[in-house]
Order: structure tokens, then sequence, then C-alpha cells
């Protein structure tokens, strides 16, 4: 078989290189299944990850990408045969191994999720590990007994890839939904996706006091640090806040007040380690419960060269939604 192109990363000198290389498919790494990949997409993370910005990758050289579709060629594993198409998000993929930003990879069969029924491959890489994440985070708000009647549910980064898809995902399920957004620019772009009301991230940033006025029912927090300090001080009695992300900081600085005077939970969401029933759960949703038309608004198409742009872009928070790599354009 000929040679493919893959993004490889390498460190120069303590700092990280991206580079589009031409592979054999005897470069790859030793694992069970052979994945011809159609799509990946770009997170926050593989961000950090190809521009070298935050301690992802420790092993050099690395394929990032966490997030692929593709179609099995070979598999070792008796779950999977040629030609069953399937998606990988997750898993320490394009951290620890080698990941999605490649037109082949081979992985373990137990990272592997089916394409759910009926769903476009693309479509899966439109949402990705993000909008996966922002699918966990609206089944943990139900698990904490949060419906459209509990009242609004407060999104941070709401122009950003989990954001978008929870405000599409919360709207569409009947949520009023407050996006908090540090760009003003994206308001029409939030009301599309189903915002109801616009919030200043500055404002919300503003350091908190223990306790303040009661607004949200629940809340999708990408940001961590004082906007998320915030809207525990401001969630409602037996509010559930769901954590996910840290694009400010990895700080919190709270206190126990709105969880000992106001009951309220706080839930941390993880989509890398995961279970796999529970995505079997998340991407069966994401395909009857986030509006069709959302994604088209939510996501744009790059190429595996554009990656290393965009990457130092998401991490400046300059991207708007989601992004798609296209390995074949
Ligand atoms: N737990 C998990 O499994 C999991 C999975 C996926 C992602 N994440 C995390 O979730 C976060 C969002 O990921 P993503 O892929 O959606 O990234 P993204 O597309 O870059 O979105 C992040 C958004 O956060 C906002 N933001 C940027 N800088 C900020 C700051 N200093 N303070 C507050 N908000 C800021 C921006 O939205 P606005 O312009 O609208 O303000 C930005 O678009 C990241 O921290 C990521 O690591 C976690």
């Amino acid at each position: 078989m000929g040679m493919f192109k893959a993004l490889v990363l390498n460190q120069d000198e303590g700092k990280t290189t991206a580079a589009v290389e031409e592979l054999a498919l005897t470069d790859l790494p030793d694992e069970n299944v052979l994945v011809k990949v159609d799509y990946s997409s770009l997170n926050y993370k593989d961000g950090l990850a190809v521009t070298g910005k935050g301690k992802i990758i420790r092993k050099f050289p690395m394929v990032p990408g966490i997030d692929m579709v593709g179609t099995v060629e070979e598999s070792a594993d008796d779950r999977y045969s040629a030609g069953d198409k399937v998606v990988l998000t997750g898993w320490g993929v394009g951290e620890n191994f080698w990941g999605g930003y490649a037109q082949y990879a081979r992985l373990k069969a137990d990272w592997l999720v089916p394409l759910p029924e009926g769903m476009e491959p693309i479509r899966t890489m439109q949402i990705g590990t993000a909008g996966l994440t922002a699918m966990l985070c609206v089944m943990a708000l139900e698990e904490g007994g949060v419906t459209p009647e509990s009242g609004p549910i407060v999104v941070s980064g709401a122009a950003g890839g989990v954001g978008s898809v929870a405000v599409a995902i919360l709207a569409g399920l009947g949520y009023k939904v407050s996006a908090i957004t540090g760009r003003p620019e994206t308001e029409s772009y939030l009301r599309a996706l189903g915002a109801s009301e616009i919030l200043n991230r500055a404002e919300m940033a503003e350091p908190a006091r223990p306790l303040e006025k009661q607004k949200w029912a629940g809340a999708v927090d990408t940001a961590g640090d004082t906007i998320l300090a915030r809207i525990l001080a401001e969630a409602d009695y037996n509010g559930v806040v769901t954590a996910c992300g840290l694009a400010a900081s990895f700080k919190l600085p709270s206190t126990v007040m709105p969880f000992i005077l106001r009951n309220v939970r706080l839930q941390g969401v993880d989509s890398v380690m995961c279970p796999t029933e529970r995505r079997r759960v998340a991407w069966q949703r994401l395909l009857t419960q986030l509006p069709e038309n959302a994604l088209g608004d939510i996501a744009q198409i790059i190429a595996l060269s554009d990656v290393p742009d965009y990457a130092e872009k998401i991490t400046n928070g300059q991207v708007k939604g989601r992004v798609v790599v296209d390995l074949n354009a």
C-alpha cells in the first residue's frame, strides 16, 4: 500500500513542531484495528497539543487528534470487520496514542463506538469530543433532576465548541438558555442556536459573594475560575452545576456556602474515560436531540495542513463553534 498523510508533532529544543508528513502503514503503532480516517476535528485540547501550549503530549513523535470517524480496513477483534464505520473520541488517543490527524490509524477495538445508525460520518466530527461532552453535561443535569420547568440554564464559553452544542441541545429540549460569551459579535449566532439571553463574560468573571441572588436551575461551565464560582453563588436551591472545562483556568475560588445552604450540586463531567455504554447513549441522543440545522451554523471544515493555524486560533479563543478536519481535502 502507498504512503499516507499525517500531521506529526516533534520536539525541537523544547519546542513543539507540527508538520504534515508522508508515512507508511508500517510506521503506525501496533493495535488491533486498522481504520481509514475520513474526518477528525479540532478541540481546545488539540490546540494545546499542536501548539505545545499545554503539556498534553509527553511522547514524540506523536500524531495528535483526539477525535476521528472512519472505516475499518482490517480488524483482529471479533467486534469489528472491514467496512464497519466507527467513531473514536478520547481514551488518551491523540495524547498518549497516535490519533486522528492522519489518513490511517491503528486503534484498540475497546476505544471504538459503531457509527450511530442514521448518522452521517461528518456529523460525528461536527459534534466531536466537544459535542459529546455537551451532551454528557445535559445528561448530568437531567440526572440531577433539572427539567425545562426548573428554570434557566447558564452556559459559559458559549461560542466555543462545547458551549455552542450545549446551547443548541438545551434550547432544542425546551430549556431557557443564558449564554456567557466574551465575544459580543457572536450574539446573533448564539441567538440562532437558541440562547434567549447573552451575558458578558467579563461581568460574569467578577468575583462573587459566597451567595448571590438565585438565577440558575442548572449550568454547563467550560470556564472554571471566577466564572464557575459566580455560577455556584447564583445557583438556585437544588441547582445542578456541571463543570467540564478550564478555558479561564483550573482554579475554583469558591466557598462551601452554595452547597450547605442551597443544596447545590457541583457535578464534574469527563468525556475521555467515559464508559462505552454511556457514550453510546449520548451519541444516540445527539442523533435525535441536536437540531440538524444547528450544526451547519456551528461547524466549519478545514484541511490537515490548516490544523497548525487553527490550533493557534483555538488556544487564543478565536474559533467559533466547531472545526472539522477533512483528511481527504
Ligand atoms: N471534561 C471533558 O471531557 C472535556 C471535553 C471537551 C472539552 N473540555 C474542556 O472544555 C473547554 C472548552 O472546550 P472547547 O473544545 O469547547 O474549546 P473552545 O472551542 O476553544 O471553546 C472555549 C470557549 O471558552 C471561552 N473562553 C476563552 N477564553 C476564556 C477565558 N479566559 N475565560 C472564560 N471563557 C473563555 C470562549 O468562548 P466565548 O468567546 O463565547 O467567551 C471560547 O470559545 C476547554 O477547557 C476544554 O479543555 C473538557
